[in-house]
């Protein structure tokens, strides 16, 4: 696990960009393309922002990058709370990438269930694999509460072991939402955790030097197998660490 800390959300941002280009351009480079899934949120709208524009934007092959989200609220596409309206908005309609390369979670369909299903398959689709896809890169935000994505404390979506992407009800609104679970989570190359503000510090600290309990803070299921989890903090989030 690494742990950087920047002096504010500015800071954080530049460096989360720098970040997501350097993986982009790695990835193209070993395997011809770049997979990776947003969250929702506010923490990374400056970040998405930033890629859309230069110095961010032309350093990244386009043509080559697949987009999902990693949790989405089930209302329409264009509704002020879609996490996919927010991502569009800030980042996928600025710049040069196909229709076809971003892959909205159908959130909106009356049957989740079937929603959350026919999200997989377009994943295995993309991935070409039967099995569980592996993300280049997850990037996710965090709760006050140490929820991730939208699992959220003490939810069986927390203990789910086949699916992938799962209808869920959650504490925080709206509360009808899909979400990836924690085998597809688990199975990325690298997940990239943006946190700010003092409100999170307390779970900061209990997700990464508390005991392990998931089922109290979500955040901490996050260990993929053979990937590495980064965690940028603006000193605020990070108050209450102690190292
Ligand atoms: C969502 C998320 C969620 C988010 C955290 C942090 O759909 O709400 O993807 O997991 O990342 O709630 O949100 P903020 O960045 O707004 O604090």
């Amino acid at each position: 696990m690494y742990i950087a800390t920047y002096a504010n959300s500015d800071m954080l941002s530049q460096q989360a960009a720098l970040l997501i280009v350097r993986l982009a351009s790695e990835s193209v480079v070993t395997h011809g393309r770049f997979t990776i899934a947003l969250s929702g949120g506010s923490t990374p709208r400056k970040s998405y922002n930033l890629l859309a524009g230069e110095p961010y934007r032309s350093q990244i092959d386009w043509a080559l990058v697949e987009v999902f989200l990693g949790d989405e609220r089930c209302v329409p596409a264009d509704d002020a709370e879609s996490n996919f309206r927010m991502a569009h908005e800030t980042l996928l309609s600025k710049v040069p990438i196909a229709e076809k390369q971003i892959h909205r979670m159908p959130a909106d369909q009356p049957d989740r269930q079937a929603a959350a299903q026919d999200y997989v398959i377009e994943m295995q689709r993309v991935f070409g694999t039967a099995g569980i896809p592996s993300f280049d890169l997850i990037q996710l935000g965090m709760g006050p509460e140490g929820h991730t994505a939208s699992l959220f404390p003490h939810s069986a979506a927390l203990r789910e072991q086949e699916r992938l992407v799962v209808p869920v009800t959650t504490p925080k609104p709206p509360p009808d939402r899909l979400t990836f679970t924690p085998p597809l989570l688990n199975a990325a190359q690298h997940v990239l955790f943006l946190v700010t503000g003092s409100d999170k510090a307390q779970a900061v600290h209990q997700v990464i030097e508390g005991e392990y309990n998931p089922d109290e803070y979500p955040a901490q299921i996050v260990r993929p197998t053979h990937g590495e989890v980064i965690w940028m903090l603006d000193t605020a989030a990070a108050s209450k660490l102690s190292r």
